[in-house]
């Protein structure tokens, strides 16, 4: 530990698989060292290092890790991505060692993970996890340089149209399971060796393949905001190419300090992450859910206001939103060619999938709807055609639609789980989350 420095580390395990079935999730785990006392200079330049899983493999087994650093003397927020290398990789052979990074004095450090893999499991210096979780130091340090007028968040502002510009915790923007990837990404040159992707290493080496993943981040800050004309929120960066990235962290501050003016989208008892899955049974669960909120920042809810019925009912302005804005929309690329052919065939069916039958959020069975997207598709499962049924989501916004009585028991009772405060291990989906002391 670093004297005089207030530390977080928040551990959720975020996953990059927004853009997948949650229940086609690989089953794969692994386990990541986490390097002696993370939140120090010398441990955010050490490598983690993964187990049970293949770093190389990305598509299915690779792990990233994201941390913001706010910095009180400058109340400024810069991002670093750790590197992920295997258990038994050397540097210089099969990695290229990290670029030194300095956390300034006093400074507030937390740290957040995302996976391809089935599932994750921390180990090593984790003792930071729980303390982190307890008191979100992070958010708190913050908050408090907001509140002082130093931290400077822009606000999102106004698109195309006079739209308010989206924010990751946005009806617009938010998926099946908001608030759940980061944004780094990492280098693999000649397909062995894993680097960060620091400007210099890039440009050393343009040949690398550059390993990043579909991520809602990703969606907002290099689609969805520039297709509405509108600012993406960046902070400095020694392993982002530009020198410079969006982040969790980041995003989640913005959309906290400006929240939508129909308010925020919070993760819900029904997120395909919040639930636990015990062999395809899904049950909601408040702690979960709060546990998970607490790691990105977010207020805890109840089992009244953290209700997917309420959520569900919100998220049907997310498909008038692109309904909306079609034209737009359609001409834009899509952010993943193999899914839909541009970036409204591609919103669409993500919000389709998201609205649909557990694991999503099973809104249509709230509701007692019909499905409202309907998309068509190529002989490659790319979607290439859809059309929203704005009808029926305005009415579920209006309230004309209200839920069905039946299926509200069933799917929005909220169940308590074991867990403790200073051991958390649930299932979700093939994911699992754990803090230990
Ligand atoms: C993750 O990235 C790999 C390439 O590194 C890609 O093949 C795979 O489809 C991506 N997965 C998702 C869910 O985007
Ligand atoms: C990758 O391979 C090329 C060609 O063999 C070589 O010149 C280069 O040094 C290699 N890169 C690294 C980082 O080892
Ligand atoms: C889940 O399924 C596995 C494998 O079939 C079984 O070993 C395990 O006991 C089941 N767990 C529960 C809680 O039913
Ligand atoms: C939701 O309920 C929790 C617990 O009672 C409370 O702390 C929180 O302020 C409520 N949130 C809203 C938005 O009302």
């Amino acid at each position: 530990m670093l004297s005089g420095q207030r530390k977080s580390l928040l551990l959720p395990l975020l996953s990059f698989l927004t853009f997948q079935f949650p229940h086609l999730a690989a089953a794969q785990t692994c386990t990541l060292t986490v390097p002696t006392d993370p939140l120090s200079s010398k441990g955010l330049s050490s490598p983690y290092r993964v187990a049970g899983c293949d770093q190389r493999q990305f598509a299915d087994q690779g792990t990233f890790v994201e941390a913001a650093i706010f910095d009180p003397s400058t109340n400024k927020i810069s991002i670093y991505n750790p590197l992920v290398v295997n258990d038994g990789d050397k540097a210089g052979k099969d990695f290229l060692a990290p670029d030194p990074v300095t956390v300034p004095y006093g400074a507030a450090v937390g740290i957040w993970f995302g996976s391809n893999a089935g599932a994750v499991l921390l180990k090593g210096d984790i003792k930071a996890c729980v303390n982190g979780l307890g008191d979100s130091l992070f958010g708190q340090a913050t908050k408090a340089a907001f509140s002082a007028g130093k931290l400077k968040i822009a606000s999102p502002g106004t698109g195309v149209g006079s739209q308010p510009c989206p924010v990751v915790r946005d009806f617009r923007v938010v998926d099946q399971d908001q608030s759940d990837n980061v944004d780094t990404t990492y280098l693999l040159i000649n397909k062995t060796i894993l680097a960060q992707n620091t400007p210099a290493k890039a440009k050393a080496n343009p040949d690398a393949e550059v390993l990043s993943n579909g991520s809602d981040n990703a969606l907002l800050n290099k689609h969805l905001s520039p297709a509405l004309d509108c600012a993406v929120l960046e902070s400095s960066s020694l392993t982002s190419p530009t020198g410079k990235t969006a982040s969790l962290a980041t995003n989640e501050l913005q959309a906290n300090f400006f929240p939508p003016s129909s308010g925020p989208a919070l993760v819900p008892l029904n997120g395909a992450f919040s639930t636990i899955n015990t062999n395809g049974t899904i049950t909601q669960s408040l702690e979960k859910t709060n546990l998970y909120r607490l790691g990105v920042g977010q207020p805890p809810g109840s089992a009244a206001n953290a209700s997917g019925t309420t959520y569900c009912r919100s998220f049907a302005a997310g498909g008038l939103f692109i309904a909306q804005n079609t034209k737009l929309f359609a001409k834009r690329p899509s952010p993943n060619p193999a899914a839909a052919n541009n970036l409204f065939t591609f919103l669409a069916n993500r919000f389709g999938e998201s609205f649909g039958p557990v694991p999503f959020l099973g809104c249509e069975a709230i509701f007692g709807v019909g499905p409202p997207v309907s998309v068509a598709a190529d002989g490659g499962g790319v979607v290439t055609a859809a059309s929203i049924n704005t009808k029926v989501l305005q009415s579920i916004l209006d309230g004309k639609i209200k839920p069905a009585a039946a299926t509200v028991a069933a799917t929005t009772t909220a169940v308590a789980t074991t867990a403790k405060a200073a051991v958390t291990s649930s299932v979700g989906d093939g994911y699992y989350y754990e803090w230990r002391a």
